[in-house]
């Protein structure tokens, strides 16, 4: 059976107009004129993900300790209209095609559908309308849904780990997990698609949750992406011994019931694959295994971010980020803020590295950098 890929294809890509690197003192710099947002591994960043707040209503051990963090100084958050023009800038003169929201919780963001409504009107020099999407973990999004969808929303993804409502309470430490299904279906009554669902596998459990969410999402024609936990919260909550791997998850899903395509096919560059599943009595469909840990797809990472303190990260674990902030604050023109973000990302990082020795994590977690 055939894996289905979600990588944007090349031909889409812009082409860098150099590639050669020039560097300084050890540090690479940008060559003069760049298109778009490359690197000097030879890739292009495409696709943003935008946090627009670090707060959550959720406390998932793999990323929050149940105190939550210290939250970000007011003054420092972006205000609506700095994300707006950070984001015309990244669609009309840096090849930006797609901007997902994600937080922390994106819609404890007030702003957050005049946000997506001003992303909607945005356009690429070839009148192109960026793609929108929110990551949330659902939490009322079925009361803010109406207003998002006229925004100009196109696709949403729900986090949900377990459909066991003492494992769900136990994993995000907030006994939710019937608004959380509330949202989904809404979602999918409002006729958004793909509707997609992650979830991070939680070993003590996941040979029991991993089938079932399965099975729930193939009833309902959802979408089951399985992201392997990264180190990127607490640090006593990851080892990389007990990760659930996507090889685990196959295994689980086959002794579950599940026949999966094979999956001994060479991955080639997808950051995300899709399986062909089937399984007795429920509809043919696909599931997703983000091997994000165990099979790096770092060499074709189409990625760049913005927090909500108007850094730009060019990996989620960069040792560096580098702050538009205050250039927006001083009152720098367009040119000068897209050239500072191009330069950003032409120092991104090869891999992540989590598998070698010396790998330190990034100083933020997945709620203050953005799913
Ligand atoms: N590893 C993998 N996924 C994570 N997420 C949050 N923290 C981690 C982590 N350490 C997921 C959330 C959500 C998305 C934004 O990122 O579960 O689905
Ligand atoms: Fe909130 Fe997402 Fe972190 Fe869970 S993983 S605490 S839902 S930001």
């Amino acid at each position: 059976m055939k894996r289905v890929s979600l990588e944007t294809p090349t031909s889409r890509r812009p082409t860098p107009t150099t590639a050669a690197p020039l560097t300084r003192g050890g540090r690479s710099t940008a060559p003069a004129a760049l298109t778009g947002l490359p690197d000097r591994h030879g890739r292009i960043a495409t696709d943003l993900r935008v946090s627009l707040t670090d707060h959550c209503n959720l406390r998932c051990t793999y990323c929050m300790p149940a105190e939550g963090l210290e939250w970000l100084p007011g003054e420092t958050l972006l205000s609506d209209a700095e994300v707006g023009r950070l984001l015309s800038i990244a669609v009309t003169r840096l090849g930006v095609t797609d901007i997902r929201f994600t937080g922390g919780e994106p819609l404890l963001r007030k702003g957050l559908a005049d946000i997506v409504a001003h992303a909607s009107t945005l356009r690429s020099p070839e009148g192109r309308r960026p793609g929108l999407s929110l990551t949330t973990n659902g939490l009322g999004l079925d009361r803010r849904l109406p207003d998002l969808i006229a925004a100009g929303l196109d696709r949403v993804n729900v986090s949900v780990d377990s459909l066991n409502p003492e494992r769900f309470a136990a994993i995000t430490r907030r006994d939710r997990l019937a608004d959380v299904l509330r949202s989904l279906d809404a979602v999918a009554a409002a006729g958004l698609r793909p509707v997609k669902v992650n979830a991070v596998p939680i070993a003590r459990w996941y040979r029991d949750d991993a089938p079932a969410l399965l099975r729930h999402c193939l009833e309902r024609g959802f979408e089951l992406r399985f992201i392997e936990q990264m180190p990127i919260g607490p640090p006593e909550e990851w080892d990389r011994s007990t990760v659930v791997t996507a090889q685990m998850l196959r295994d689980a899903l086959t002794d579950g019931g599940f026949t999966l395509a094979d999956g001994a096919q060479p991955r080639g560059s997808a950051p995300a694959e899709l399986t062909a599943v089937s399984a007795d009595g429920l509809p043919d469909g696909h599931v997703g295994l983000i091997a994000s840990v165990t099979e790096p797809f770092c060499g074709s990472c189409t990625r760049t971010r913005l927090t909500a303190d108007g850094s730009i990260r060019s990996c989620l674990f960069a040792a560096r980020e580098t702050d538009l902030r205050e250039l927006l604050r001083s009152g720098a023109d367009d040119e000068a803020v897209a050239r500072r973000w191009q330069e950003a990302m032409w120092g991104k990082p090869r891999r992540h590295g989590f598998d070698h020795e010396g790998f330190a994590a990034p100083g933020r977690t997945m709620s203050r950098i953005g799913g």
